[in-house]
């Protein structure tokens, strides 16, 4: 992402969580009008849940400008979401259901900040997909280095 992308990031990203938990709301509201059947896999009381979820979003766009720290966090936090359930299709829901969330929120927006906010959010899930799918294939290394065990 260049600078310029980056700092339009930032400086919206500062306007749609300047009340707490505003923006987690709204993306888990959007998230299950268009997908209720992931509901299910979430606990009841989301609370805690959008507090961990924003903290997350802001960690990422503090850091857009150094996203190498951050693939390997975000693969274990991928790799954790197998457990919960998360499958590769859910995360491009999700993914717009967080975009969906700021545009609906922000007091400018137009297609260019959409579209600098769709490559954070992939730059978010794509370290996530490949958490969860390392997670998957040490399971079968696993499996597979049983299996040959004398
Ligand atoms: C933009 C992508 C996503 C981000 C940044 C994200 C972030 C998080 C965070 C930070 C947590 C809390 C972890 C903790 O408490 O230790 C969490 C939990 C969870 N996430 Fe995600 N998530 C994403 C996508 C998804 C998707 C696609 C699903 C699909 C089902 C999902 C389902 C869940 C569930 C079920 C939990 C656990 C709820 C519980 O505590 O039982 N997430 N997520």
């Amino acid at each position: 992402m260049t600078p310029e992308a980056i700092g339009l990031i930032k400086s919206s990203y500062a306007g749609v969580t300047a009340k707490p938990r505003q923006l987690a709301a709204r993306f888990y509201a959007e998230l299950f009008a268009v997908a209720p059947n992931l509901r299910p896999l979430f606990p009841s009381d989301l609370t805690l849940l959008q507090g961990h979820f924003e903290a997350a979003v802001g960690l990422v766009v503090r850091n857009l400008d150094e996203m190498n720290a951050l693939r390997q966090p975000l693969r274990d936090l991928g790799a954790q979401h197998v457990h919960w359930g998360a499958r590769p299709e859910d995360y491009i829901t999700a993914r717009e259901a967080l975009v969906a969330a700021i545009g609906g929120l922000s007091s400018s927006w137009d297609g260019t900040l959409e579209r600098h906010w769709r490559s954070a959010v992939t730059a978010i899930i794509v370290p996530m997909l490949e958490g969860a799918a390392v997670h998957t294939a040490m399971a079968a290394e696993r499996l597979s280095a049983e299996a040959s065990e004398p």
